[in-house]
């Protein structure tokens, strides 16, 4: 039996699945578990389940002890755990790609739609009672018909939304450093571009990148004014992908027409400058937010850290 601890609440049946074998610390509160009370629990882990709001440290690597062998990322963004930090002590790390591609491309896909169609700001107005009435030329947005998606970084959560927008009648430019295959560029009609093609052409520039040092703000103001003043910009990867001072100045001065972001760069905090903007539609970081899905990712990540503990290798390793 090993000491599993799980660093936040996740669905029972993980942690059921986990229990059946191991000697399981799990956190029942709603609430974020502080730094003190995780530096704590972890003492003596071999396993740790992680959460993206936990940062997976040398600190907290030291605090565990020298018996840890696995962290187990409830995410499949893993930039919240120093993954050098890990391999250094011979800890291996593993994340939950795959069961949250669909759930997350469509919350790209509603982002694409709310900010090109207005929605946040239309339902202020409601939620307001300001007066309003049907008109003409009453809050017009931008139709997507026929508009070009530009996708920085394809992998499988971009290849997710690219199906969506195609089917939403957008055209597909995307990023990548090697093109996609033959099959999936076909099905997808997609163009692949560099950086710089892509943001000039785009009518909505999604971004699906991992965060790591060389993607901080990959998106900077001199990246914002490459792209068309009509343009629109979309966030479901991380926050610091985007300078986010700059994204508000950008929004302000009408660089960019629009942005929705799932994402900030100081989570949970939000600039208050994008609080103030019309052409801003902001959702609290739902990406994953269903009730399949983050049962899927609980189970995945039981399931890499059970796979390690019993000496097989673990279905997504990460280093
Ligand atoms: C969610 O943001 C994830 O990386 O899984």
């Amino acid at each position: 039996m090993a000491r599993v601890v799980v660093t936040g609440r996740i669905p029972g049946e993980a942690v059921e699945r986990l229990r059946a074998v191991h000697d399981v610390v799990s956190w029942e509160s709603q609430d974020t578990i502080s730094r003190a009370e995780l530096l704590t629990r972890v003492q003596g882990a071999e396993a740790i389940l992680s959460l993206l709001t936990e940062k997976v440290d040398a600190e907290l690597l030291d605090a565990a002890g020298p018996q840890l062998r696995v962290v187990s990322n409830v995410a499949v963004g893993y930039n919240n755990i120093d993954v050098a930090a890990c391999t250094a002590r011979g800890i291996r790390v593993t994340n939950t790609p795959g069961v949250l591609t669909e759930a997350t491309a469509d919350i790209a896909m509603a982002l694409v739609l709310a900010a090109t169609r207005r929605m946040g700001e239309g339902e202020r107005v409601i939620r307001s009672q300001s007066p309003w009435q049907w008109g003409m030329f009453y809050m017009l947005g931008m139709g997507i018909q026929g508009r070009q998606l530009g996708i920085v970084g394809m992998g499988q959560i971009g290849i997710a939304t690219a199906r969506r927008a195609k089917a939403f009648g957008m055209t597909i430019a995307y990023t990548k450093r090697t093109p996609l295959d033959e099959p999936t560029a076909r099905e997808l009609d997609a163009t692949h571009m560099d950086i710089d093609e892509l943001l000039a052409t785009s009518d909505v520039v999604s971004l699906h990148c991992p965060y790591s040092p060389d993607t901080h703000h990959y998106i900077n103001a001199g990246r914002l004014a490459q792209m068309k003043k009509t343009a629109y910009l979309v966030n479901t990867a991380r926050g610091p992908v985007v300078d986010e001072a700059a994204l508000v100045d950008a929004l302000k001065n009408g660089v960019i027409a629009g942005a929705g972001l799932d994402v900030f760069e100081h989570e949970p905090t939000v600039h208050e400058g994008l609080l103030a903007l019309d052409n801003a539609v902001l959702i609290p970081h739902l990406g994953s937010a269903t009730v399949e899905t983050r049962t899927a990712m609980a189970n995945l990540a039981a399931t890499n850290a059970l796979a390690f503990l019993d000496g097989a290798t673990p279905p997504n390793l990460v280093n």
